[in-house]
C-alpha cells in the first residue's frame, strides 16, 4: 500500500510517500521558520497563505522523488486536527482534490497521534500497551496507547507546553525563534547545575507545569544581566528535562508498560534523549524517540499514522472536516 501523507497544521508544509508502513520513499518539508522569525512565533494568516503557495509544488515533488506518479498512489492521509484552522484547510483541501481526481481512499489523521507514529516508521516490533509522551510547541500529553488509534489520557500540561516554554524563554534571552534548538545547542557548553530553577510539584499526578519555571527564568534574566548564557540555557533545559523524564518514568511504572514512545519537536532535544536513554536503562524500560527530522513536524508521520488507520479499516469521506483542538485518541 502506497500512502501519500500531507501535513499543514502549523508552519511546515510537508508531503511524504510511504510504502507498506516502513519504506519512506520521500519526505519533503518546506519550513516557514525564517518567515515567522520576525514575529517571534507563528502568524496564523501568514502561515495559511504560505501553505497555499507551497502545497502543489511540494506534492508533485514528493511523488516525483518517490519515482512515482499520482496514479500509483493507493491512499491519501492528511493531518486534519489539531492545528491552525486556516493552515489545516490548505492540506485537507489538497487531499480531497487528490482523493476525488484519482479515486483514492482518504483518511484524516490526528497530528498528535501522528507524532507518536513516527516511532512506528522506525520500529516494526512495537507491542501494546505502550506509554506515549508527545512534547511539542503546543502540546504536552502522556497517554496509554492500548491499540492502533486507541489512547487513554494519563497526564497533560496544566499551562504551557514545553516547546512553548523553550520558545518564550529563548525570546526573553534575545535568541531567535524557534528557541528549542538554540537552547539545546547552547546548553551543550553550559553547566546544568549552575542555577537551581524551580521544578513544579504536582503531587502524585502525571501532569506537567512549566509556567512557574518560565516566570522564574524571566525574573532571573532581569536580575542577572551578567550570567553566562550557556549556563542559563543548560540549567533551564535541565528543569524541563527533569520534569519530563521523572513524570514519564513514574507513569510507566504505574501503568506497568515496558515500552515508552517519546515524540514531537521537543523530543529532538539532545539532553532529553540522553536522559531518557539513561532512565530506560536504569528502569528496565524501552524508551524510543524518532530521529530529529521525524520529531519536528513532517508528513512521514502523517502517512505512517494513516497507513495503520487504513489497515484497521478506518477512512473518511470527502466531507472530512478540520478541528483546531483535538485530544489524543479523538
Ligand atoms: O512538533 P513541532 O515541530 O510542532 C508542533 O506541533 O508544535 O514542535 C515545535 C517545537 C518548538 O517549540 C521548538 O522550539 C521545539 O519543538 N523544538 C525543540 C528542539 N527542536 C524543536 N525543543 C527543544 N530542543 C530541541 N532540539
Ligand atoms: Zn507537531
Amino acid at each position: 500500500m502506497i500512502v501519500l501523507g500531507i501535513e499543514t497544521t502549523c508552519d511546515e508544509t510537508s508531503a511524504a510517500v510511504l510504502r507498506d508502513g516502513t519504506e519512506l520513499l520521500s519526505n519533503l518539508i518546506s519550513s516557514q521558520v525564517e518567515l515567522h522569525r520576525q514575529w517571534g512565533g507563528v502568524a496564523p494568516e501568514v502561515a495559511a497563505r504560505h501553505h497555499v503557495e507551497a502545497i502543489n509544488p511540494i506534492l508533485r515533488q514528493a511523488v516525483d522523488e518517490a519515482g512515482l506518479t499520482f496514479n500509483d498512489l493507493d491512499a491519501v492521509a492528511v493531518a486534519n486536527r489539531p492545528g491552525l484552522v486556516g493552515a489545516l484547510l490548505v492540506g485537507v483541501s489538497a487531499a480531497k482534490a487528490l482523493a476525488m481526481v484519482y479515486g483514492l481512499p482518504l483518511v484524516g489523521v490526528n497530528h498528535l497521534e501522528a507524532h507518536l507514529y513516527a516511532n512506528f516508521l522506525e520500529h516494526t516490533d512495537l507491542e501494546f500497551p505502550m506509554l506515549g509522551l508527545v512534547v511539542s510547541g503546543g502540546h504536552s500529553n502522556l497517554a496509554l496507547m492500548t491499540g492502533h488509534g486507541e489512547f487513554q489520557p494519563v497526564g497533560h500540561t496544566v499551562d504551557d507546553a514545553p516547546g512553548e516554554a523553550f520558545d518564550k524563554v529563548a525570546r526573553a534571552m534575545g535568541l531567535p525563534y524557534p528557541g528549542g534548538p538554540v537552547i539545546d545547542k547552547l546548553a551543550t557548553e553550559g553547566d546544568p547545575t549552575a542555577y537551581p530553577f524551580p521544578r513544579a510539584d504536582l503531587g502524585e499526578t502525571f501532569n506537567f507545569s512549566f509556567s512557574g519555571l518560565k516566570t522564574a527564568l524571566l525574573r532571573f534574566l532581569s536580575e542577572n544581566k551578567d550570567a553566562r548564557v550557556e549556563d542559563i540555557a543548560a540549567s533551564f533545559q535541565e528543569a524541563i528535562v527533569d520534569a519530563l523524564v521523572n513524570t514519564t518514568v513514574r507513569a510507566a511504572r504505574a501503568t506497568g508498560v515496558e515500552t515508552v514512545l517519546v515524540a514531537g519537536g521537543v523530543a529532538a532535544n539532545r539532553r532529553l534523549k540522553a536522559r531518557f536513554a539513561e532512565a530506560g536503562e536504569r528502569n528496565g524500560l524501552r524508551i524510543l524517540s524518532p530521529k530529529p527530522i521525524l520529531c519536528t513536524d513532517n508528513a512521514a508521520m502523517i502517512a505512517t499514522a494513516g497507513h495503520y488507520a487504513l489497515r484497521e479499516g478506518r477512512g473518511d469521506g470527502l466531507g472530512l472536516e478540520t478541528f483546531a483542538t483535538a485530544p489524543l485518541g479523538s
